[in-house]
């Protein structure tokens, strides 16, 4: 495999980023490293916790699973674009305790309130499947999406 730099242009919260990254560089190590977007975390490293979710061409992504030249020409949004006001609901329904699967379940979050047609299709517990949480329960993670007016979490 080539091992020289790749460069990359992309849009990140609205803004077009241009930078080299190294073939195996991982989204998620560039997000946190190399752009000063340390929102995603990192906390299984292999695809199974949902902590390093950020939304890719609008889908929720994991960023660990991504090498970073695959987001060339797309549309990353990481949780550094969420205000307290964006997430209102989720802070008083006390969602998360912890800082590590919080960035994920906001973003898979914004991802469910966005689509009504998946949450018309879909449990809203199954939309969040991909984000695990060790400690709170997932109770306080339903409770805390805002669902369009008229839709009710199982
Ligand atoms: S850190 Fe990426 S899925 Fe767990
Ligand atoms: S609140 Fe972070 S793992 Fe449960």
């Amino acid at each position: 495999m080539n091992d020289r730099p790749i460069q990359i242009e992309f849009q990140l919260n609205g803004e077009l980023r241009t930078l080299e990254v190294e073939p195996r560089a991982r989204l998620l190590d560039v997000l946190r490293y190399e752009i000063d977007c340390p929102g995603t975390k990192e906390g299984c490293g292999e695809g199974e916790c949902g902590a390093c979710t950020v939304l890719l061409d609008g889908l929720p992504t994991n960023s660990c699973l991504v090498p970073a030249w695959q987001a060339r020409g797309r549309e990353v949004v990481t949780i550094e674009s969420v205000t307290p006001e964006d997430v209102s609901r989720m802070l008083d329904a006390g969602t998360t305790q912890c800082g590590a699967c919080t960035p994920g379940v906001v973003m898979t979050a914004r991802w469910a309130e966005a689509n009504p047609e998946l949450l018309a299709q879909f449990d809203l517990r199954q939309l969040m499947a991909g984000n695990l949480c060790r400690c709170t329960g997932y109770d306080g993670i339903i409770d805390g999406i805002e669902l369009p007016s008229g839709q009710e979490a199982d």
